[in-house]
């Protein structure tokens, strides 16, 4: 046996143990104990397969998968020691294996390293967030649909620069962020598709002179195939950084709702209001009810687009095959997953219990002039008008409804008749905003019906 003091996987080579500064920096069991299932998975994969090519004997494997089970056992009932000294969770499960077990531990490391245990881990752990995530996202669609499909005709003003535009529905603005979660599911689902190949059995970087199965190993393990480059199985991160620029995008999508909430729940907009499970009160305001939840959420994406970054310049540069930068790959994407999939819980939430006050969006969505685009659209429909004149007439109306302090409905024909003579008074029939989202039938528009169109497609498509 080597000397104590030295680390027990390699103490052949070792005659000191390391400094306690060189263990801090080295060691990765504070947060790669979260890999543990997997870690124990690929381990297991990899025993059954090291005795179906009778590289070991059905014994030791059979050995390993008992003692194996034990180990997550003692980790999932909280009595595992983890020991720094053992650097990462690799290390603590198989030494801890060795005690359990004795001498067949020993030979669960045939043909394969800890450079493509930690790539198979890692990606394990990685769709199963990605997993997670696509389900988060489906249940915060449903959410959003629900709300749709009660306000399909409630109206409400549209915004562009934040300032009154045209109206729209309620349900149409809730089924915008439904394609946006659907475009973010379907990135996760295209991140799963190009990450599930297995890198294990690429062992420390060149492959093995074992006679390896890593199709039985990929299959046991739910990928679809080995990776067909051991070089590349070990250097390759993209698959976490492709999760994280998903979650970084759908955190994008969760921060501008988060801020559509913040600004609608305030006593000046009421276009909603939140629930109580949804809102914090104020310490010293007692009339306060505030949306903390959306405010979170809306902060969330400063600590998974860091992720993304601080990833990225991991990766930069770095040469073939393994280094230890690659060890500070997970923490960060740990934090990250954490944040998206509390931050689409809380979501979810806050969607389905909060109430859209319709009377105050209808209320707003008559002012500030927003039937304007209607008024034009008819100049040019039933006068045949230029759209650039009927601009400009419409702007000359808007400009004396202003000055006179009353909406465009209020003016009476012949204020009307006086910006243009050929006016009727028919133009009154597009002026409400009723009319106005009615008239947007075109695909993909505001009307009450093509709302409940896509509402229908999505029920169908998310069943
Ligand atoms: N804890 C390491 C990591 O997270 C495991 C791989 C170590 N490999 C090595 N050759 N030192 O990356």
């Amino acid at each position: 046996m080597t000397d104590k003091s030295s680390n027990q996987m390699w103490g052949g080579r070792f005659a000191a143990g390391p400094d306690a500064i060189m263990e801090a920096i080295n060691a990765s069991i504070g947060y790669d104990r979260r890999m543990a299932a997997q870690d124990i998975s690929g381990s297991r994969a990899h025993a059954a397969m090291l005795a179906k090519a009778g590289i070991i004997t059905d014994k030791d494997a059979e050995a390993i998968r008992e003692g194996l089970l034990t180990v997550l056992s003692e980790i999932e009932g909280g009595s595992f020691n983890f020991s720094a000294a053992l650097e990462d969770i690799h290390m603590n499960v198989e030494a801890r294996l060795k005690e359990i077990i004795g001498e067949p531990a020993g030979r669960l490391h045939t043909g394969r390293s800890r450079n493509d245990q930690v790539a198979t881990d890692f990606k394990l752990w990685v769709r199963d967030q990605i997993d997670a995530a696509i389900s988060g996202i489906e249940a915060l669609m449903r959410a959003l649909l629900a709300q749709a499909e009660a306000g399909a005709d409630w109206v409400m003003p549209g915004f562009t620069h934040l300032q009154t535009a045209q109206p729209v529905t309620w349900g149409h603005h809730m089924m915008a962020y439904v394609e946006m979660l659907a475009r973010d599911r379907s990135r996760f689902e295209d991140a799963r598709k190009r990450m599930n190949e297995s890198p294990l059995g690429a062992a420390a970087l060149a492959g093995t002179s074992f006679p390896i199965d890593r199709h039985m190993t990929a299959e046991a393990l739910g990928f679809d195939r080995p990776s067909a480059n051991s070089l590349d199985a070990v250097s390759d991160r993209d698959f976490a950084l492709d999760f994280l620029s998903a979650a970084s995008i759908c955190a994008i999508h969760l921060s501008r709702l988060s801020e559509e909430l913040v600004i609608w729940s305030s006593a000046q907009f009421r276009f909603v209001t939140l629930s109580d499970r949804f809102s914090t009160g104020s310490s010293i305001m007692p009339q306060k009810k505030n949306p903390d939840a959306a405010e979170l959420i809306r902060a969330k994406i400063g600590r998974i687009f860091g992720a993304n970054t601080a990833l990225t310049i991991v990766m930069k540069g770095l040469p073939l095959a393994y280094s230890k930068d690659m060890q500070e790959d997970k923490e960060q994407t740990f934090d990250a997953a954490d944040s998206l999939m509390l931050a689409l819980a809380a979501m979810e939430g806050m969607v389905k219990d909060m109430s859209a006050n319709r009377d105050s969006l209808e209320a707003a969505a008559g002012s500030g002039f927003s039937t304007a685009t209607d008024l034009a659209d008819w100049l040019v429909r039933a006068l045949n008008m230029p759209f650039r004149d009927a601009h400009h007439v419409t702007g000359t109306l808007v400009a004396m409804a202003e000055s006179r302090g009353c909406d465009l409905p209020d003016l009476s024909l012949e204020d009307m008749k006086s910006v243009h003579a050929e006016i009727t008074e028919e133009v009154f029939g597009v002026l409400g905003v009723h009319n106005s989202v009615a008239s947007r039938v075109s695909y993909g528009g505001t009307a009450p019906d093509q709302v409940r169109a896509q509402v229908a497609r999505w029920k169908e498509t998310l069943g």
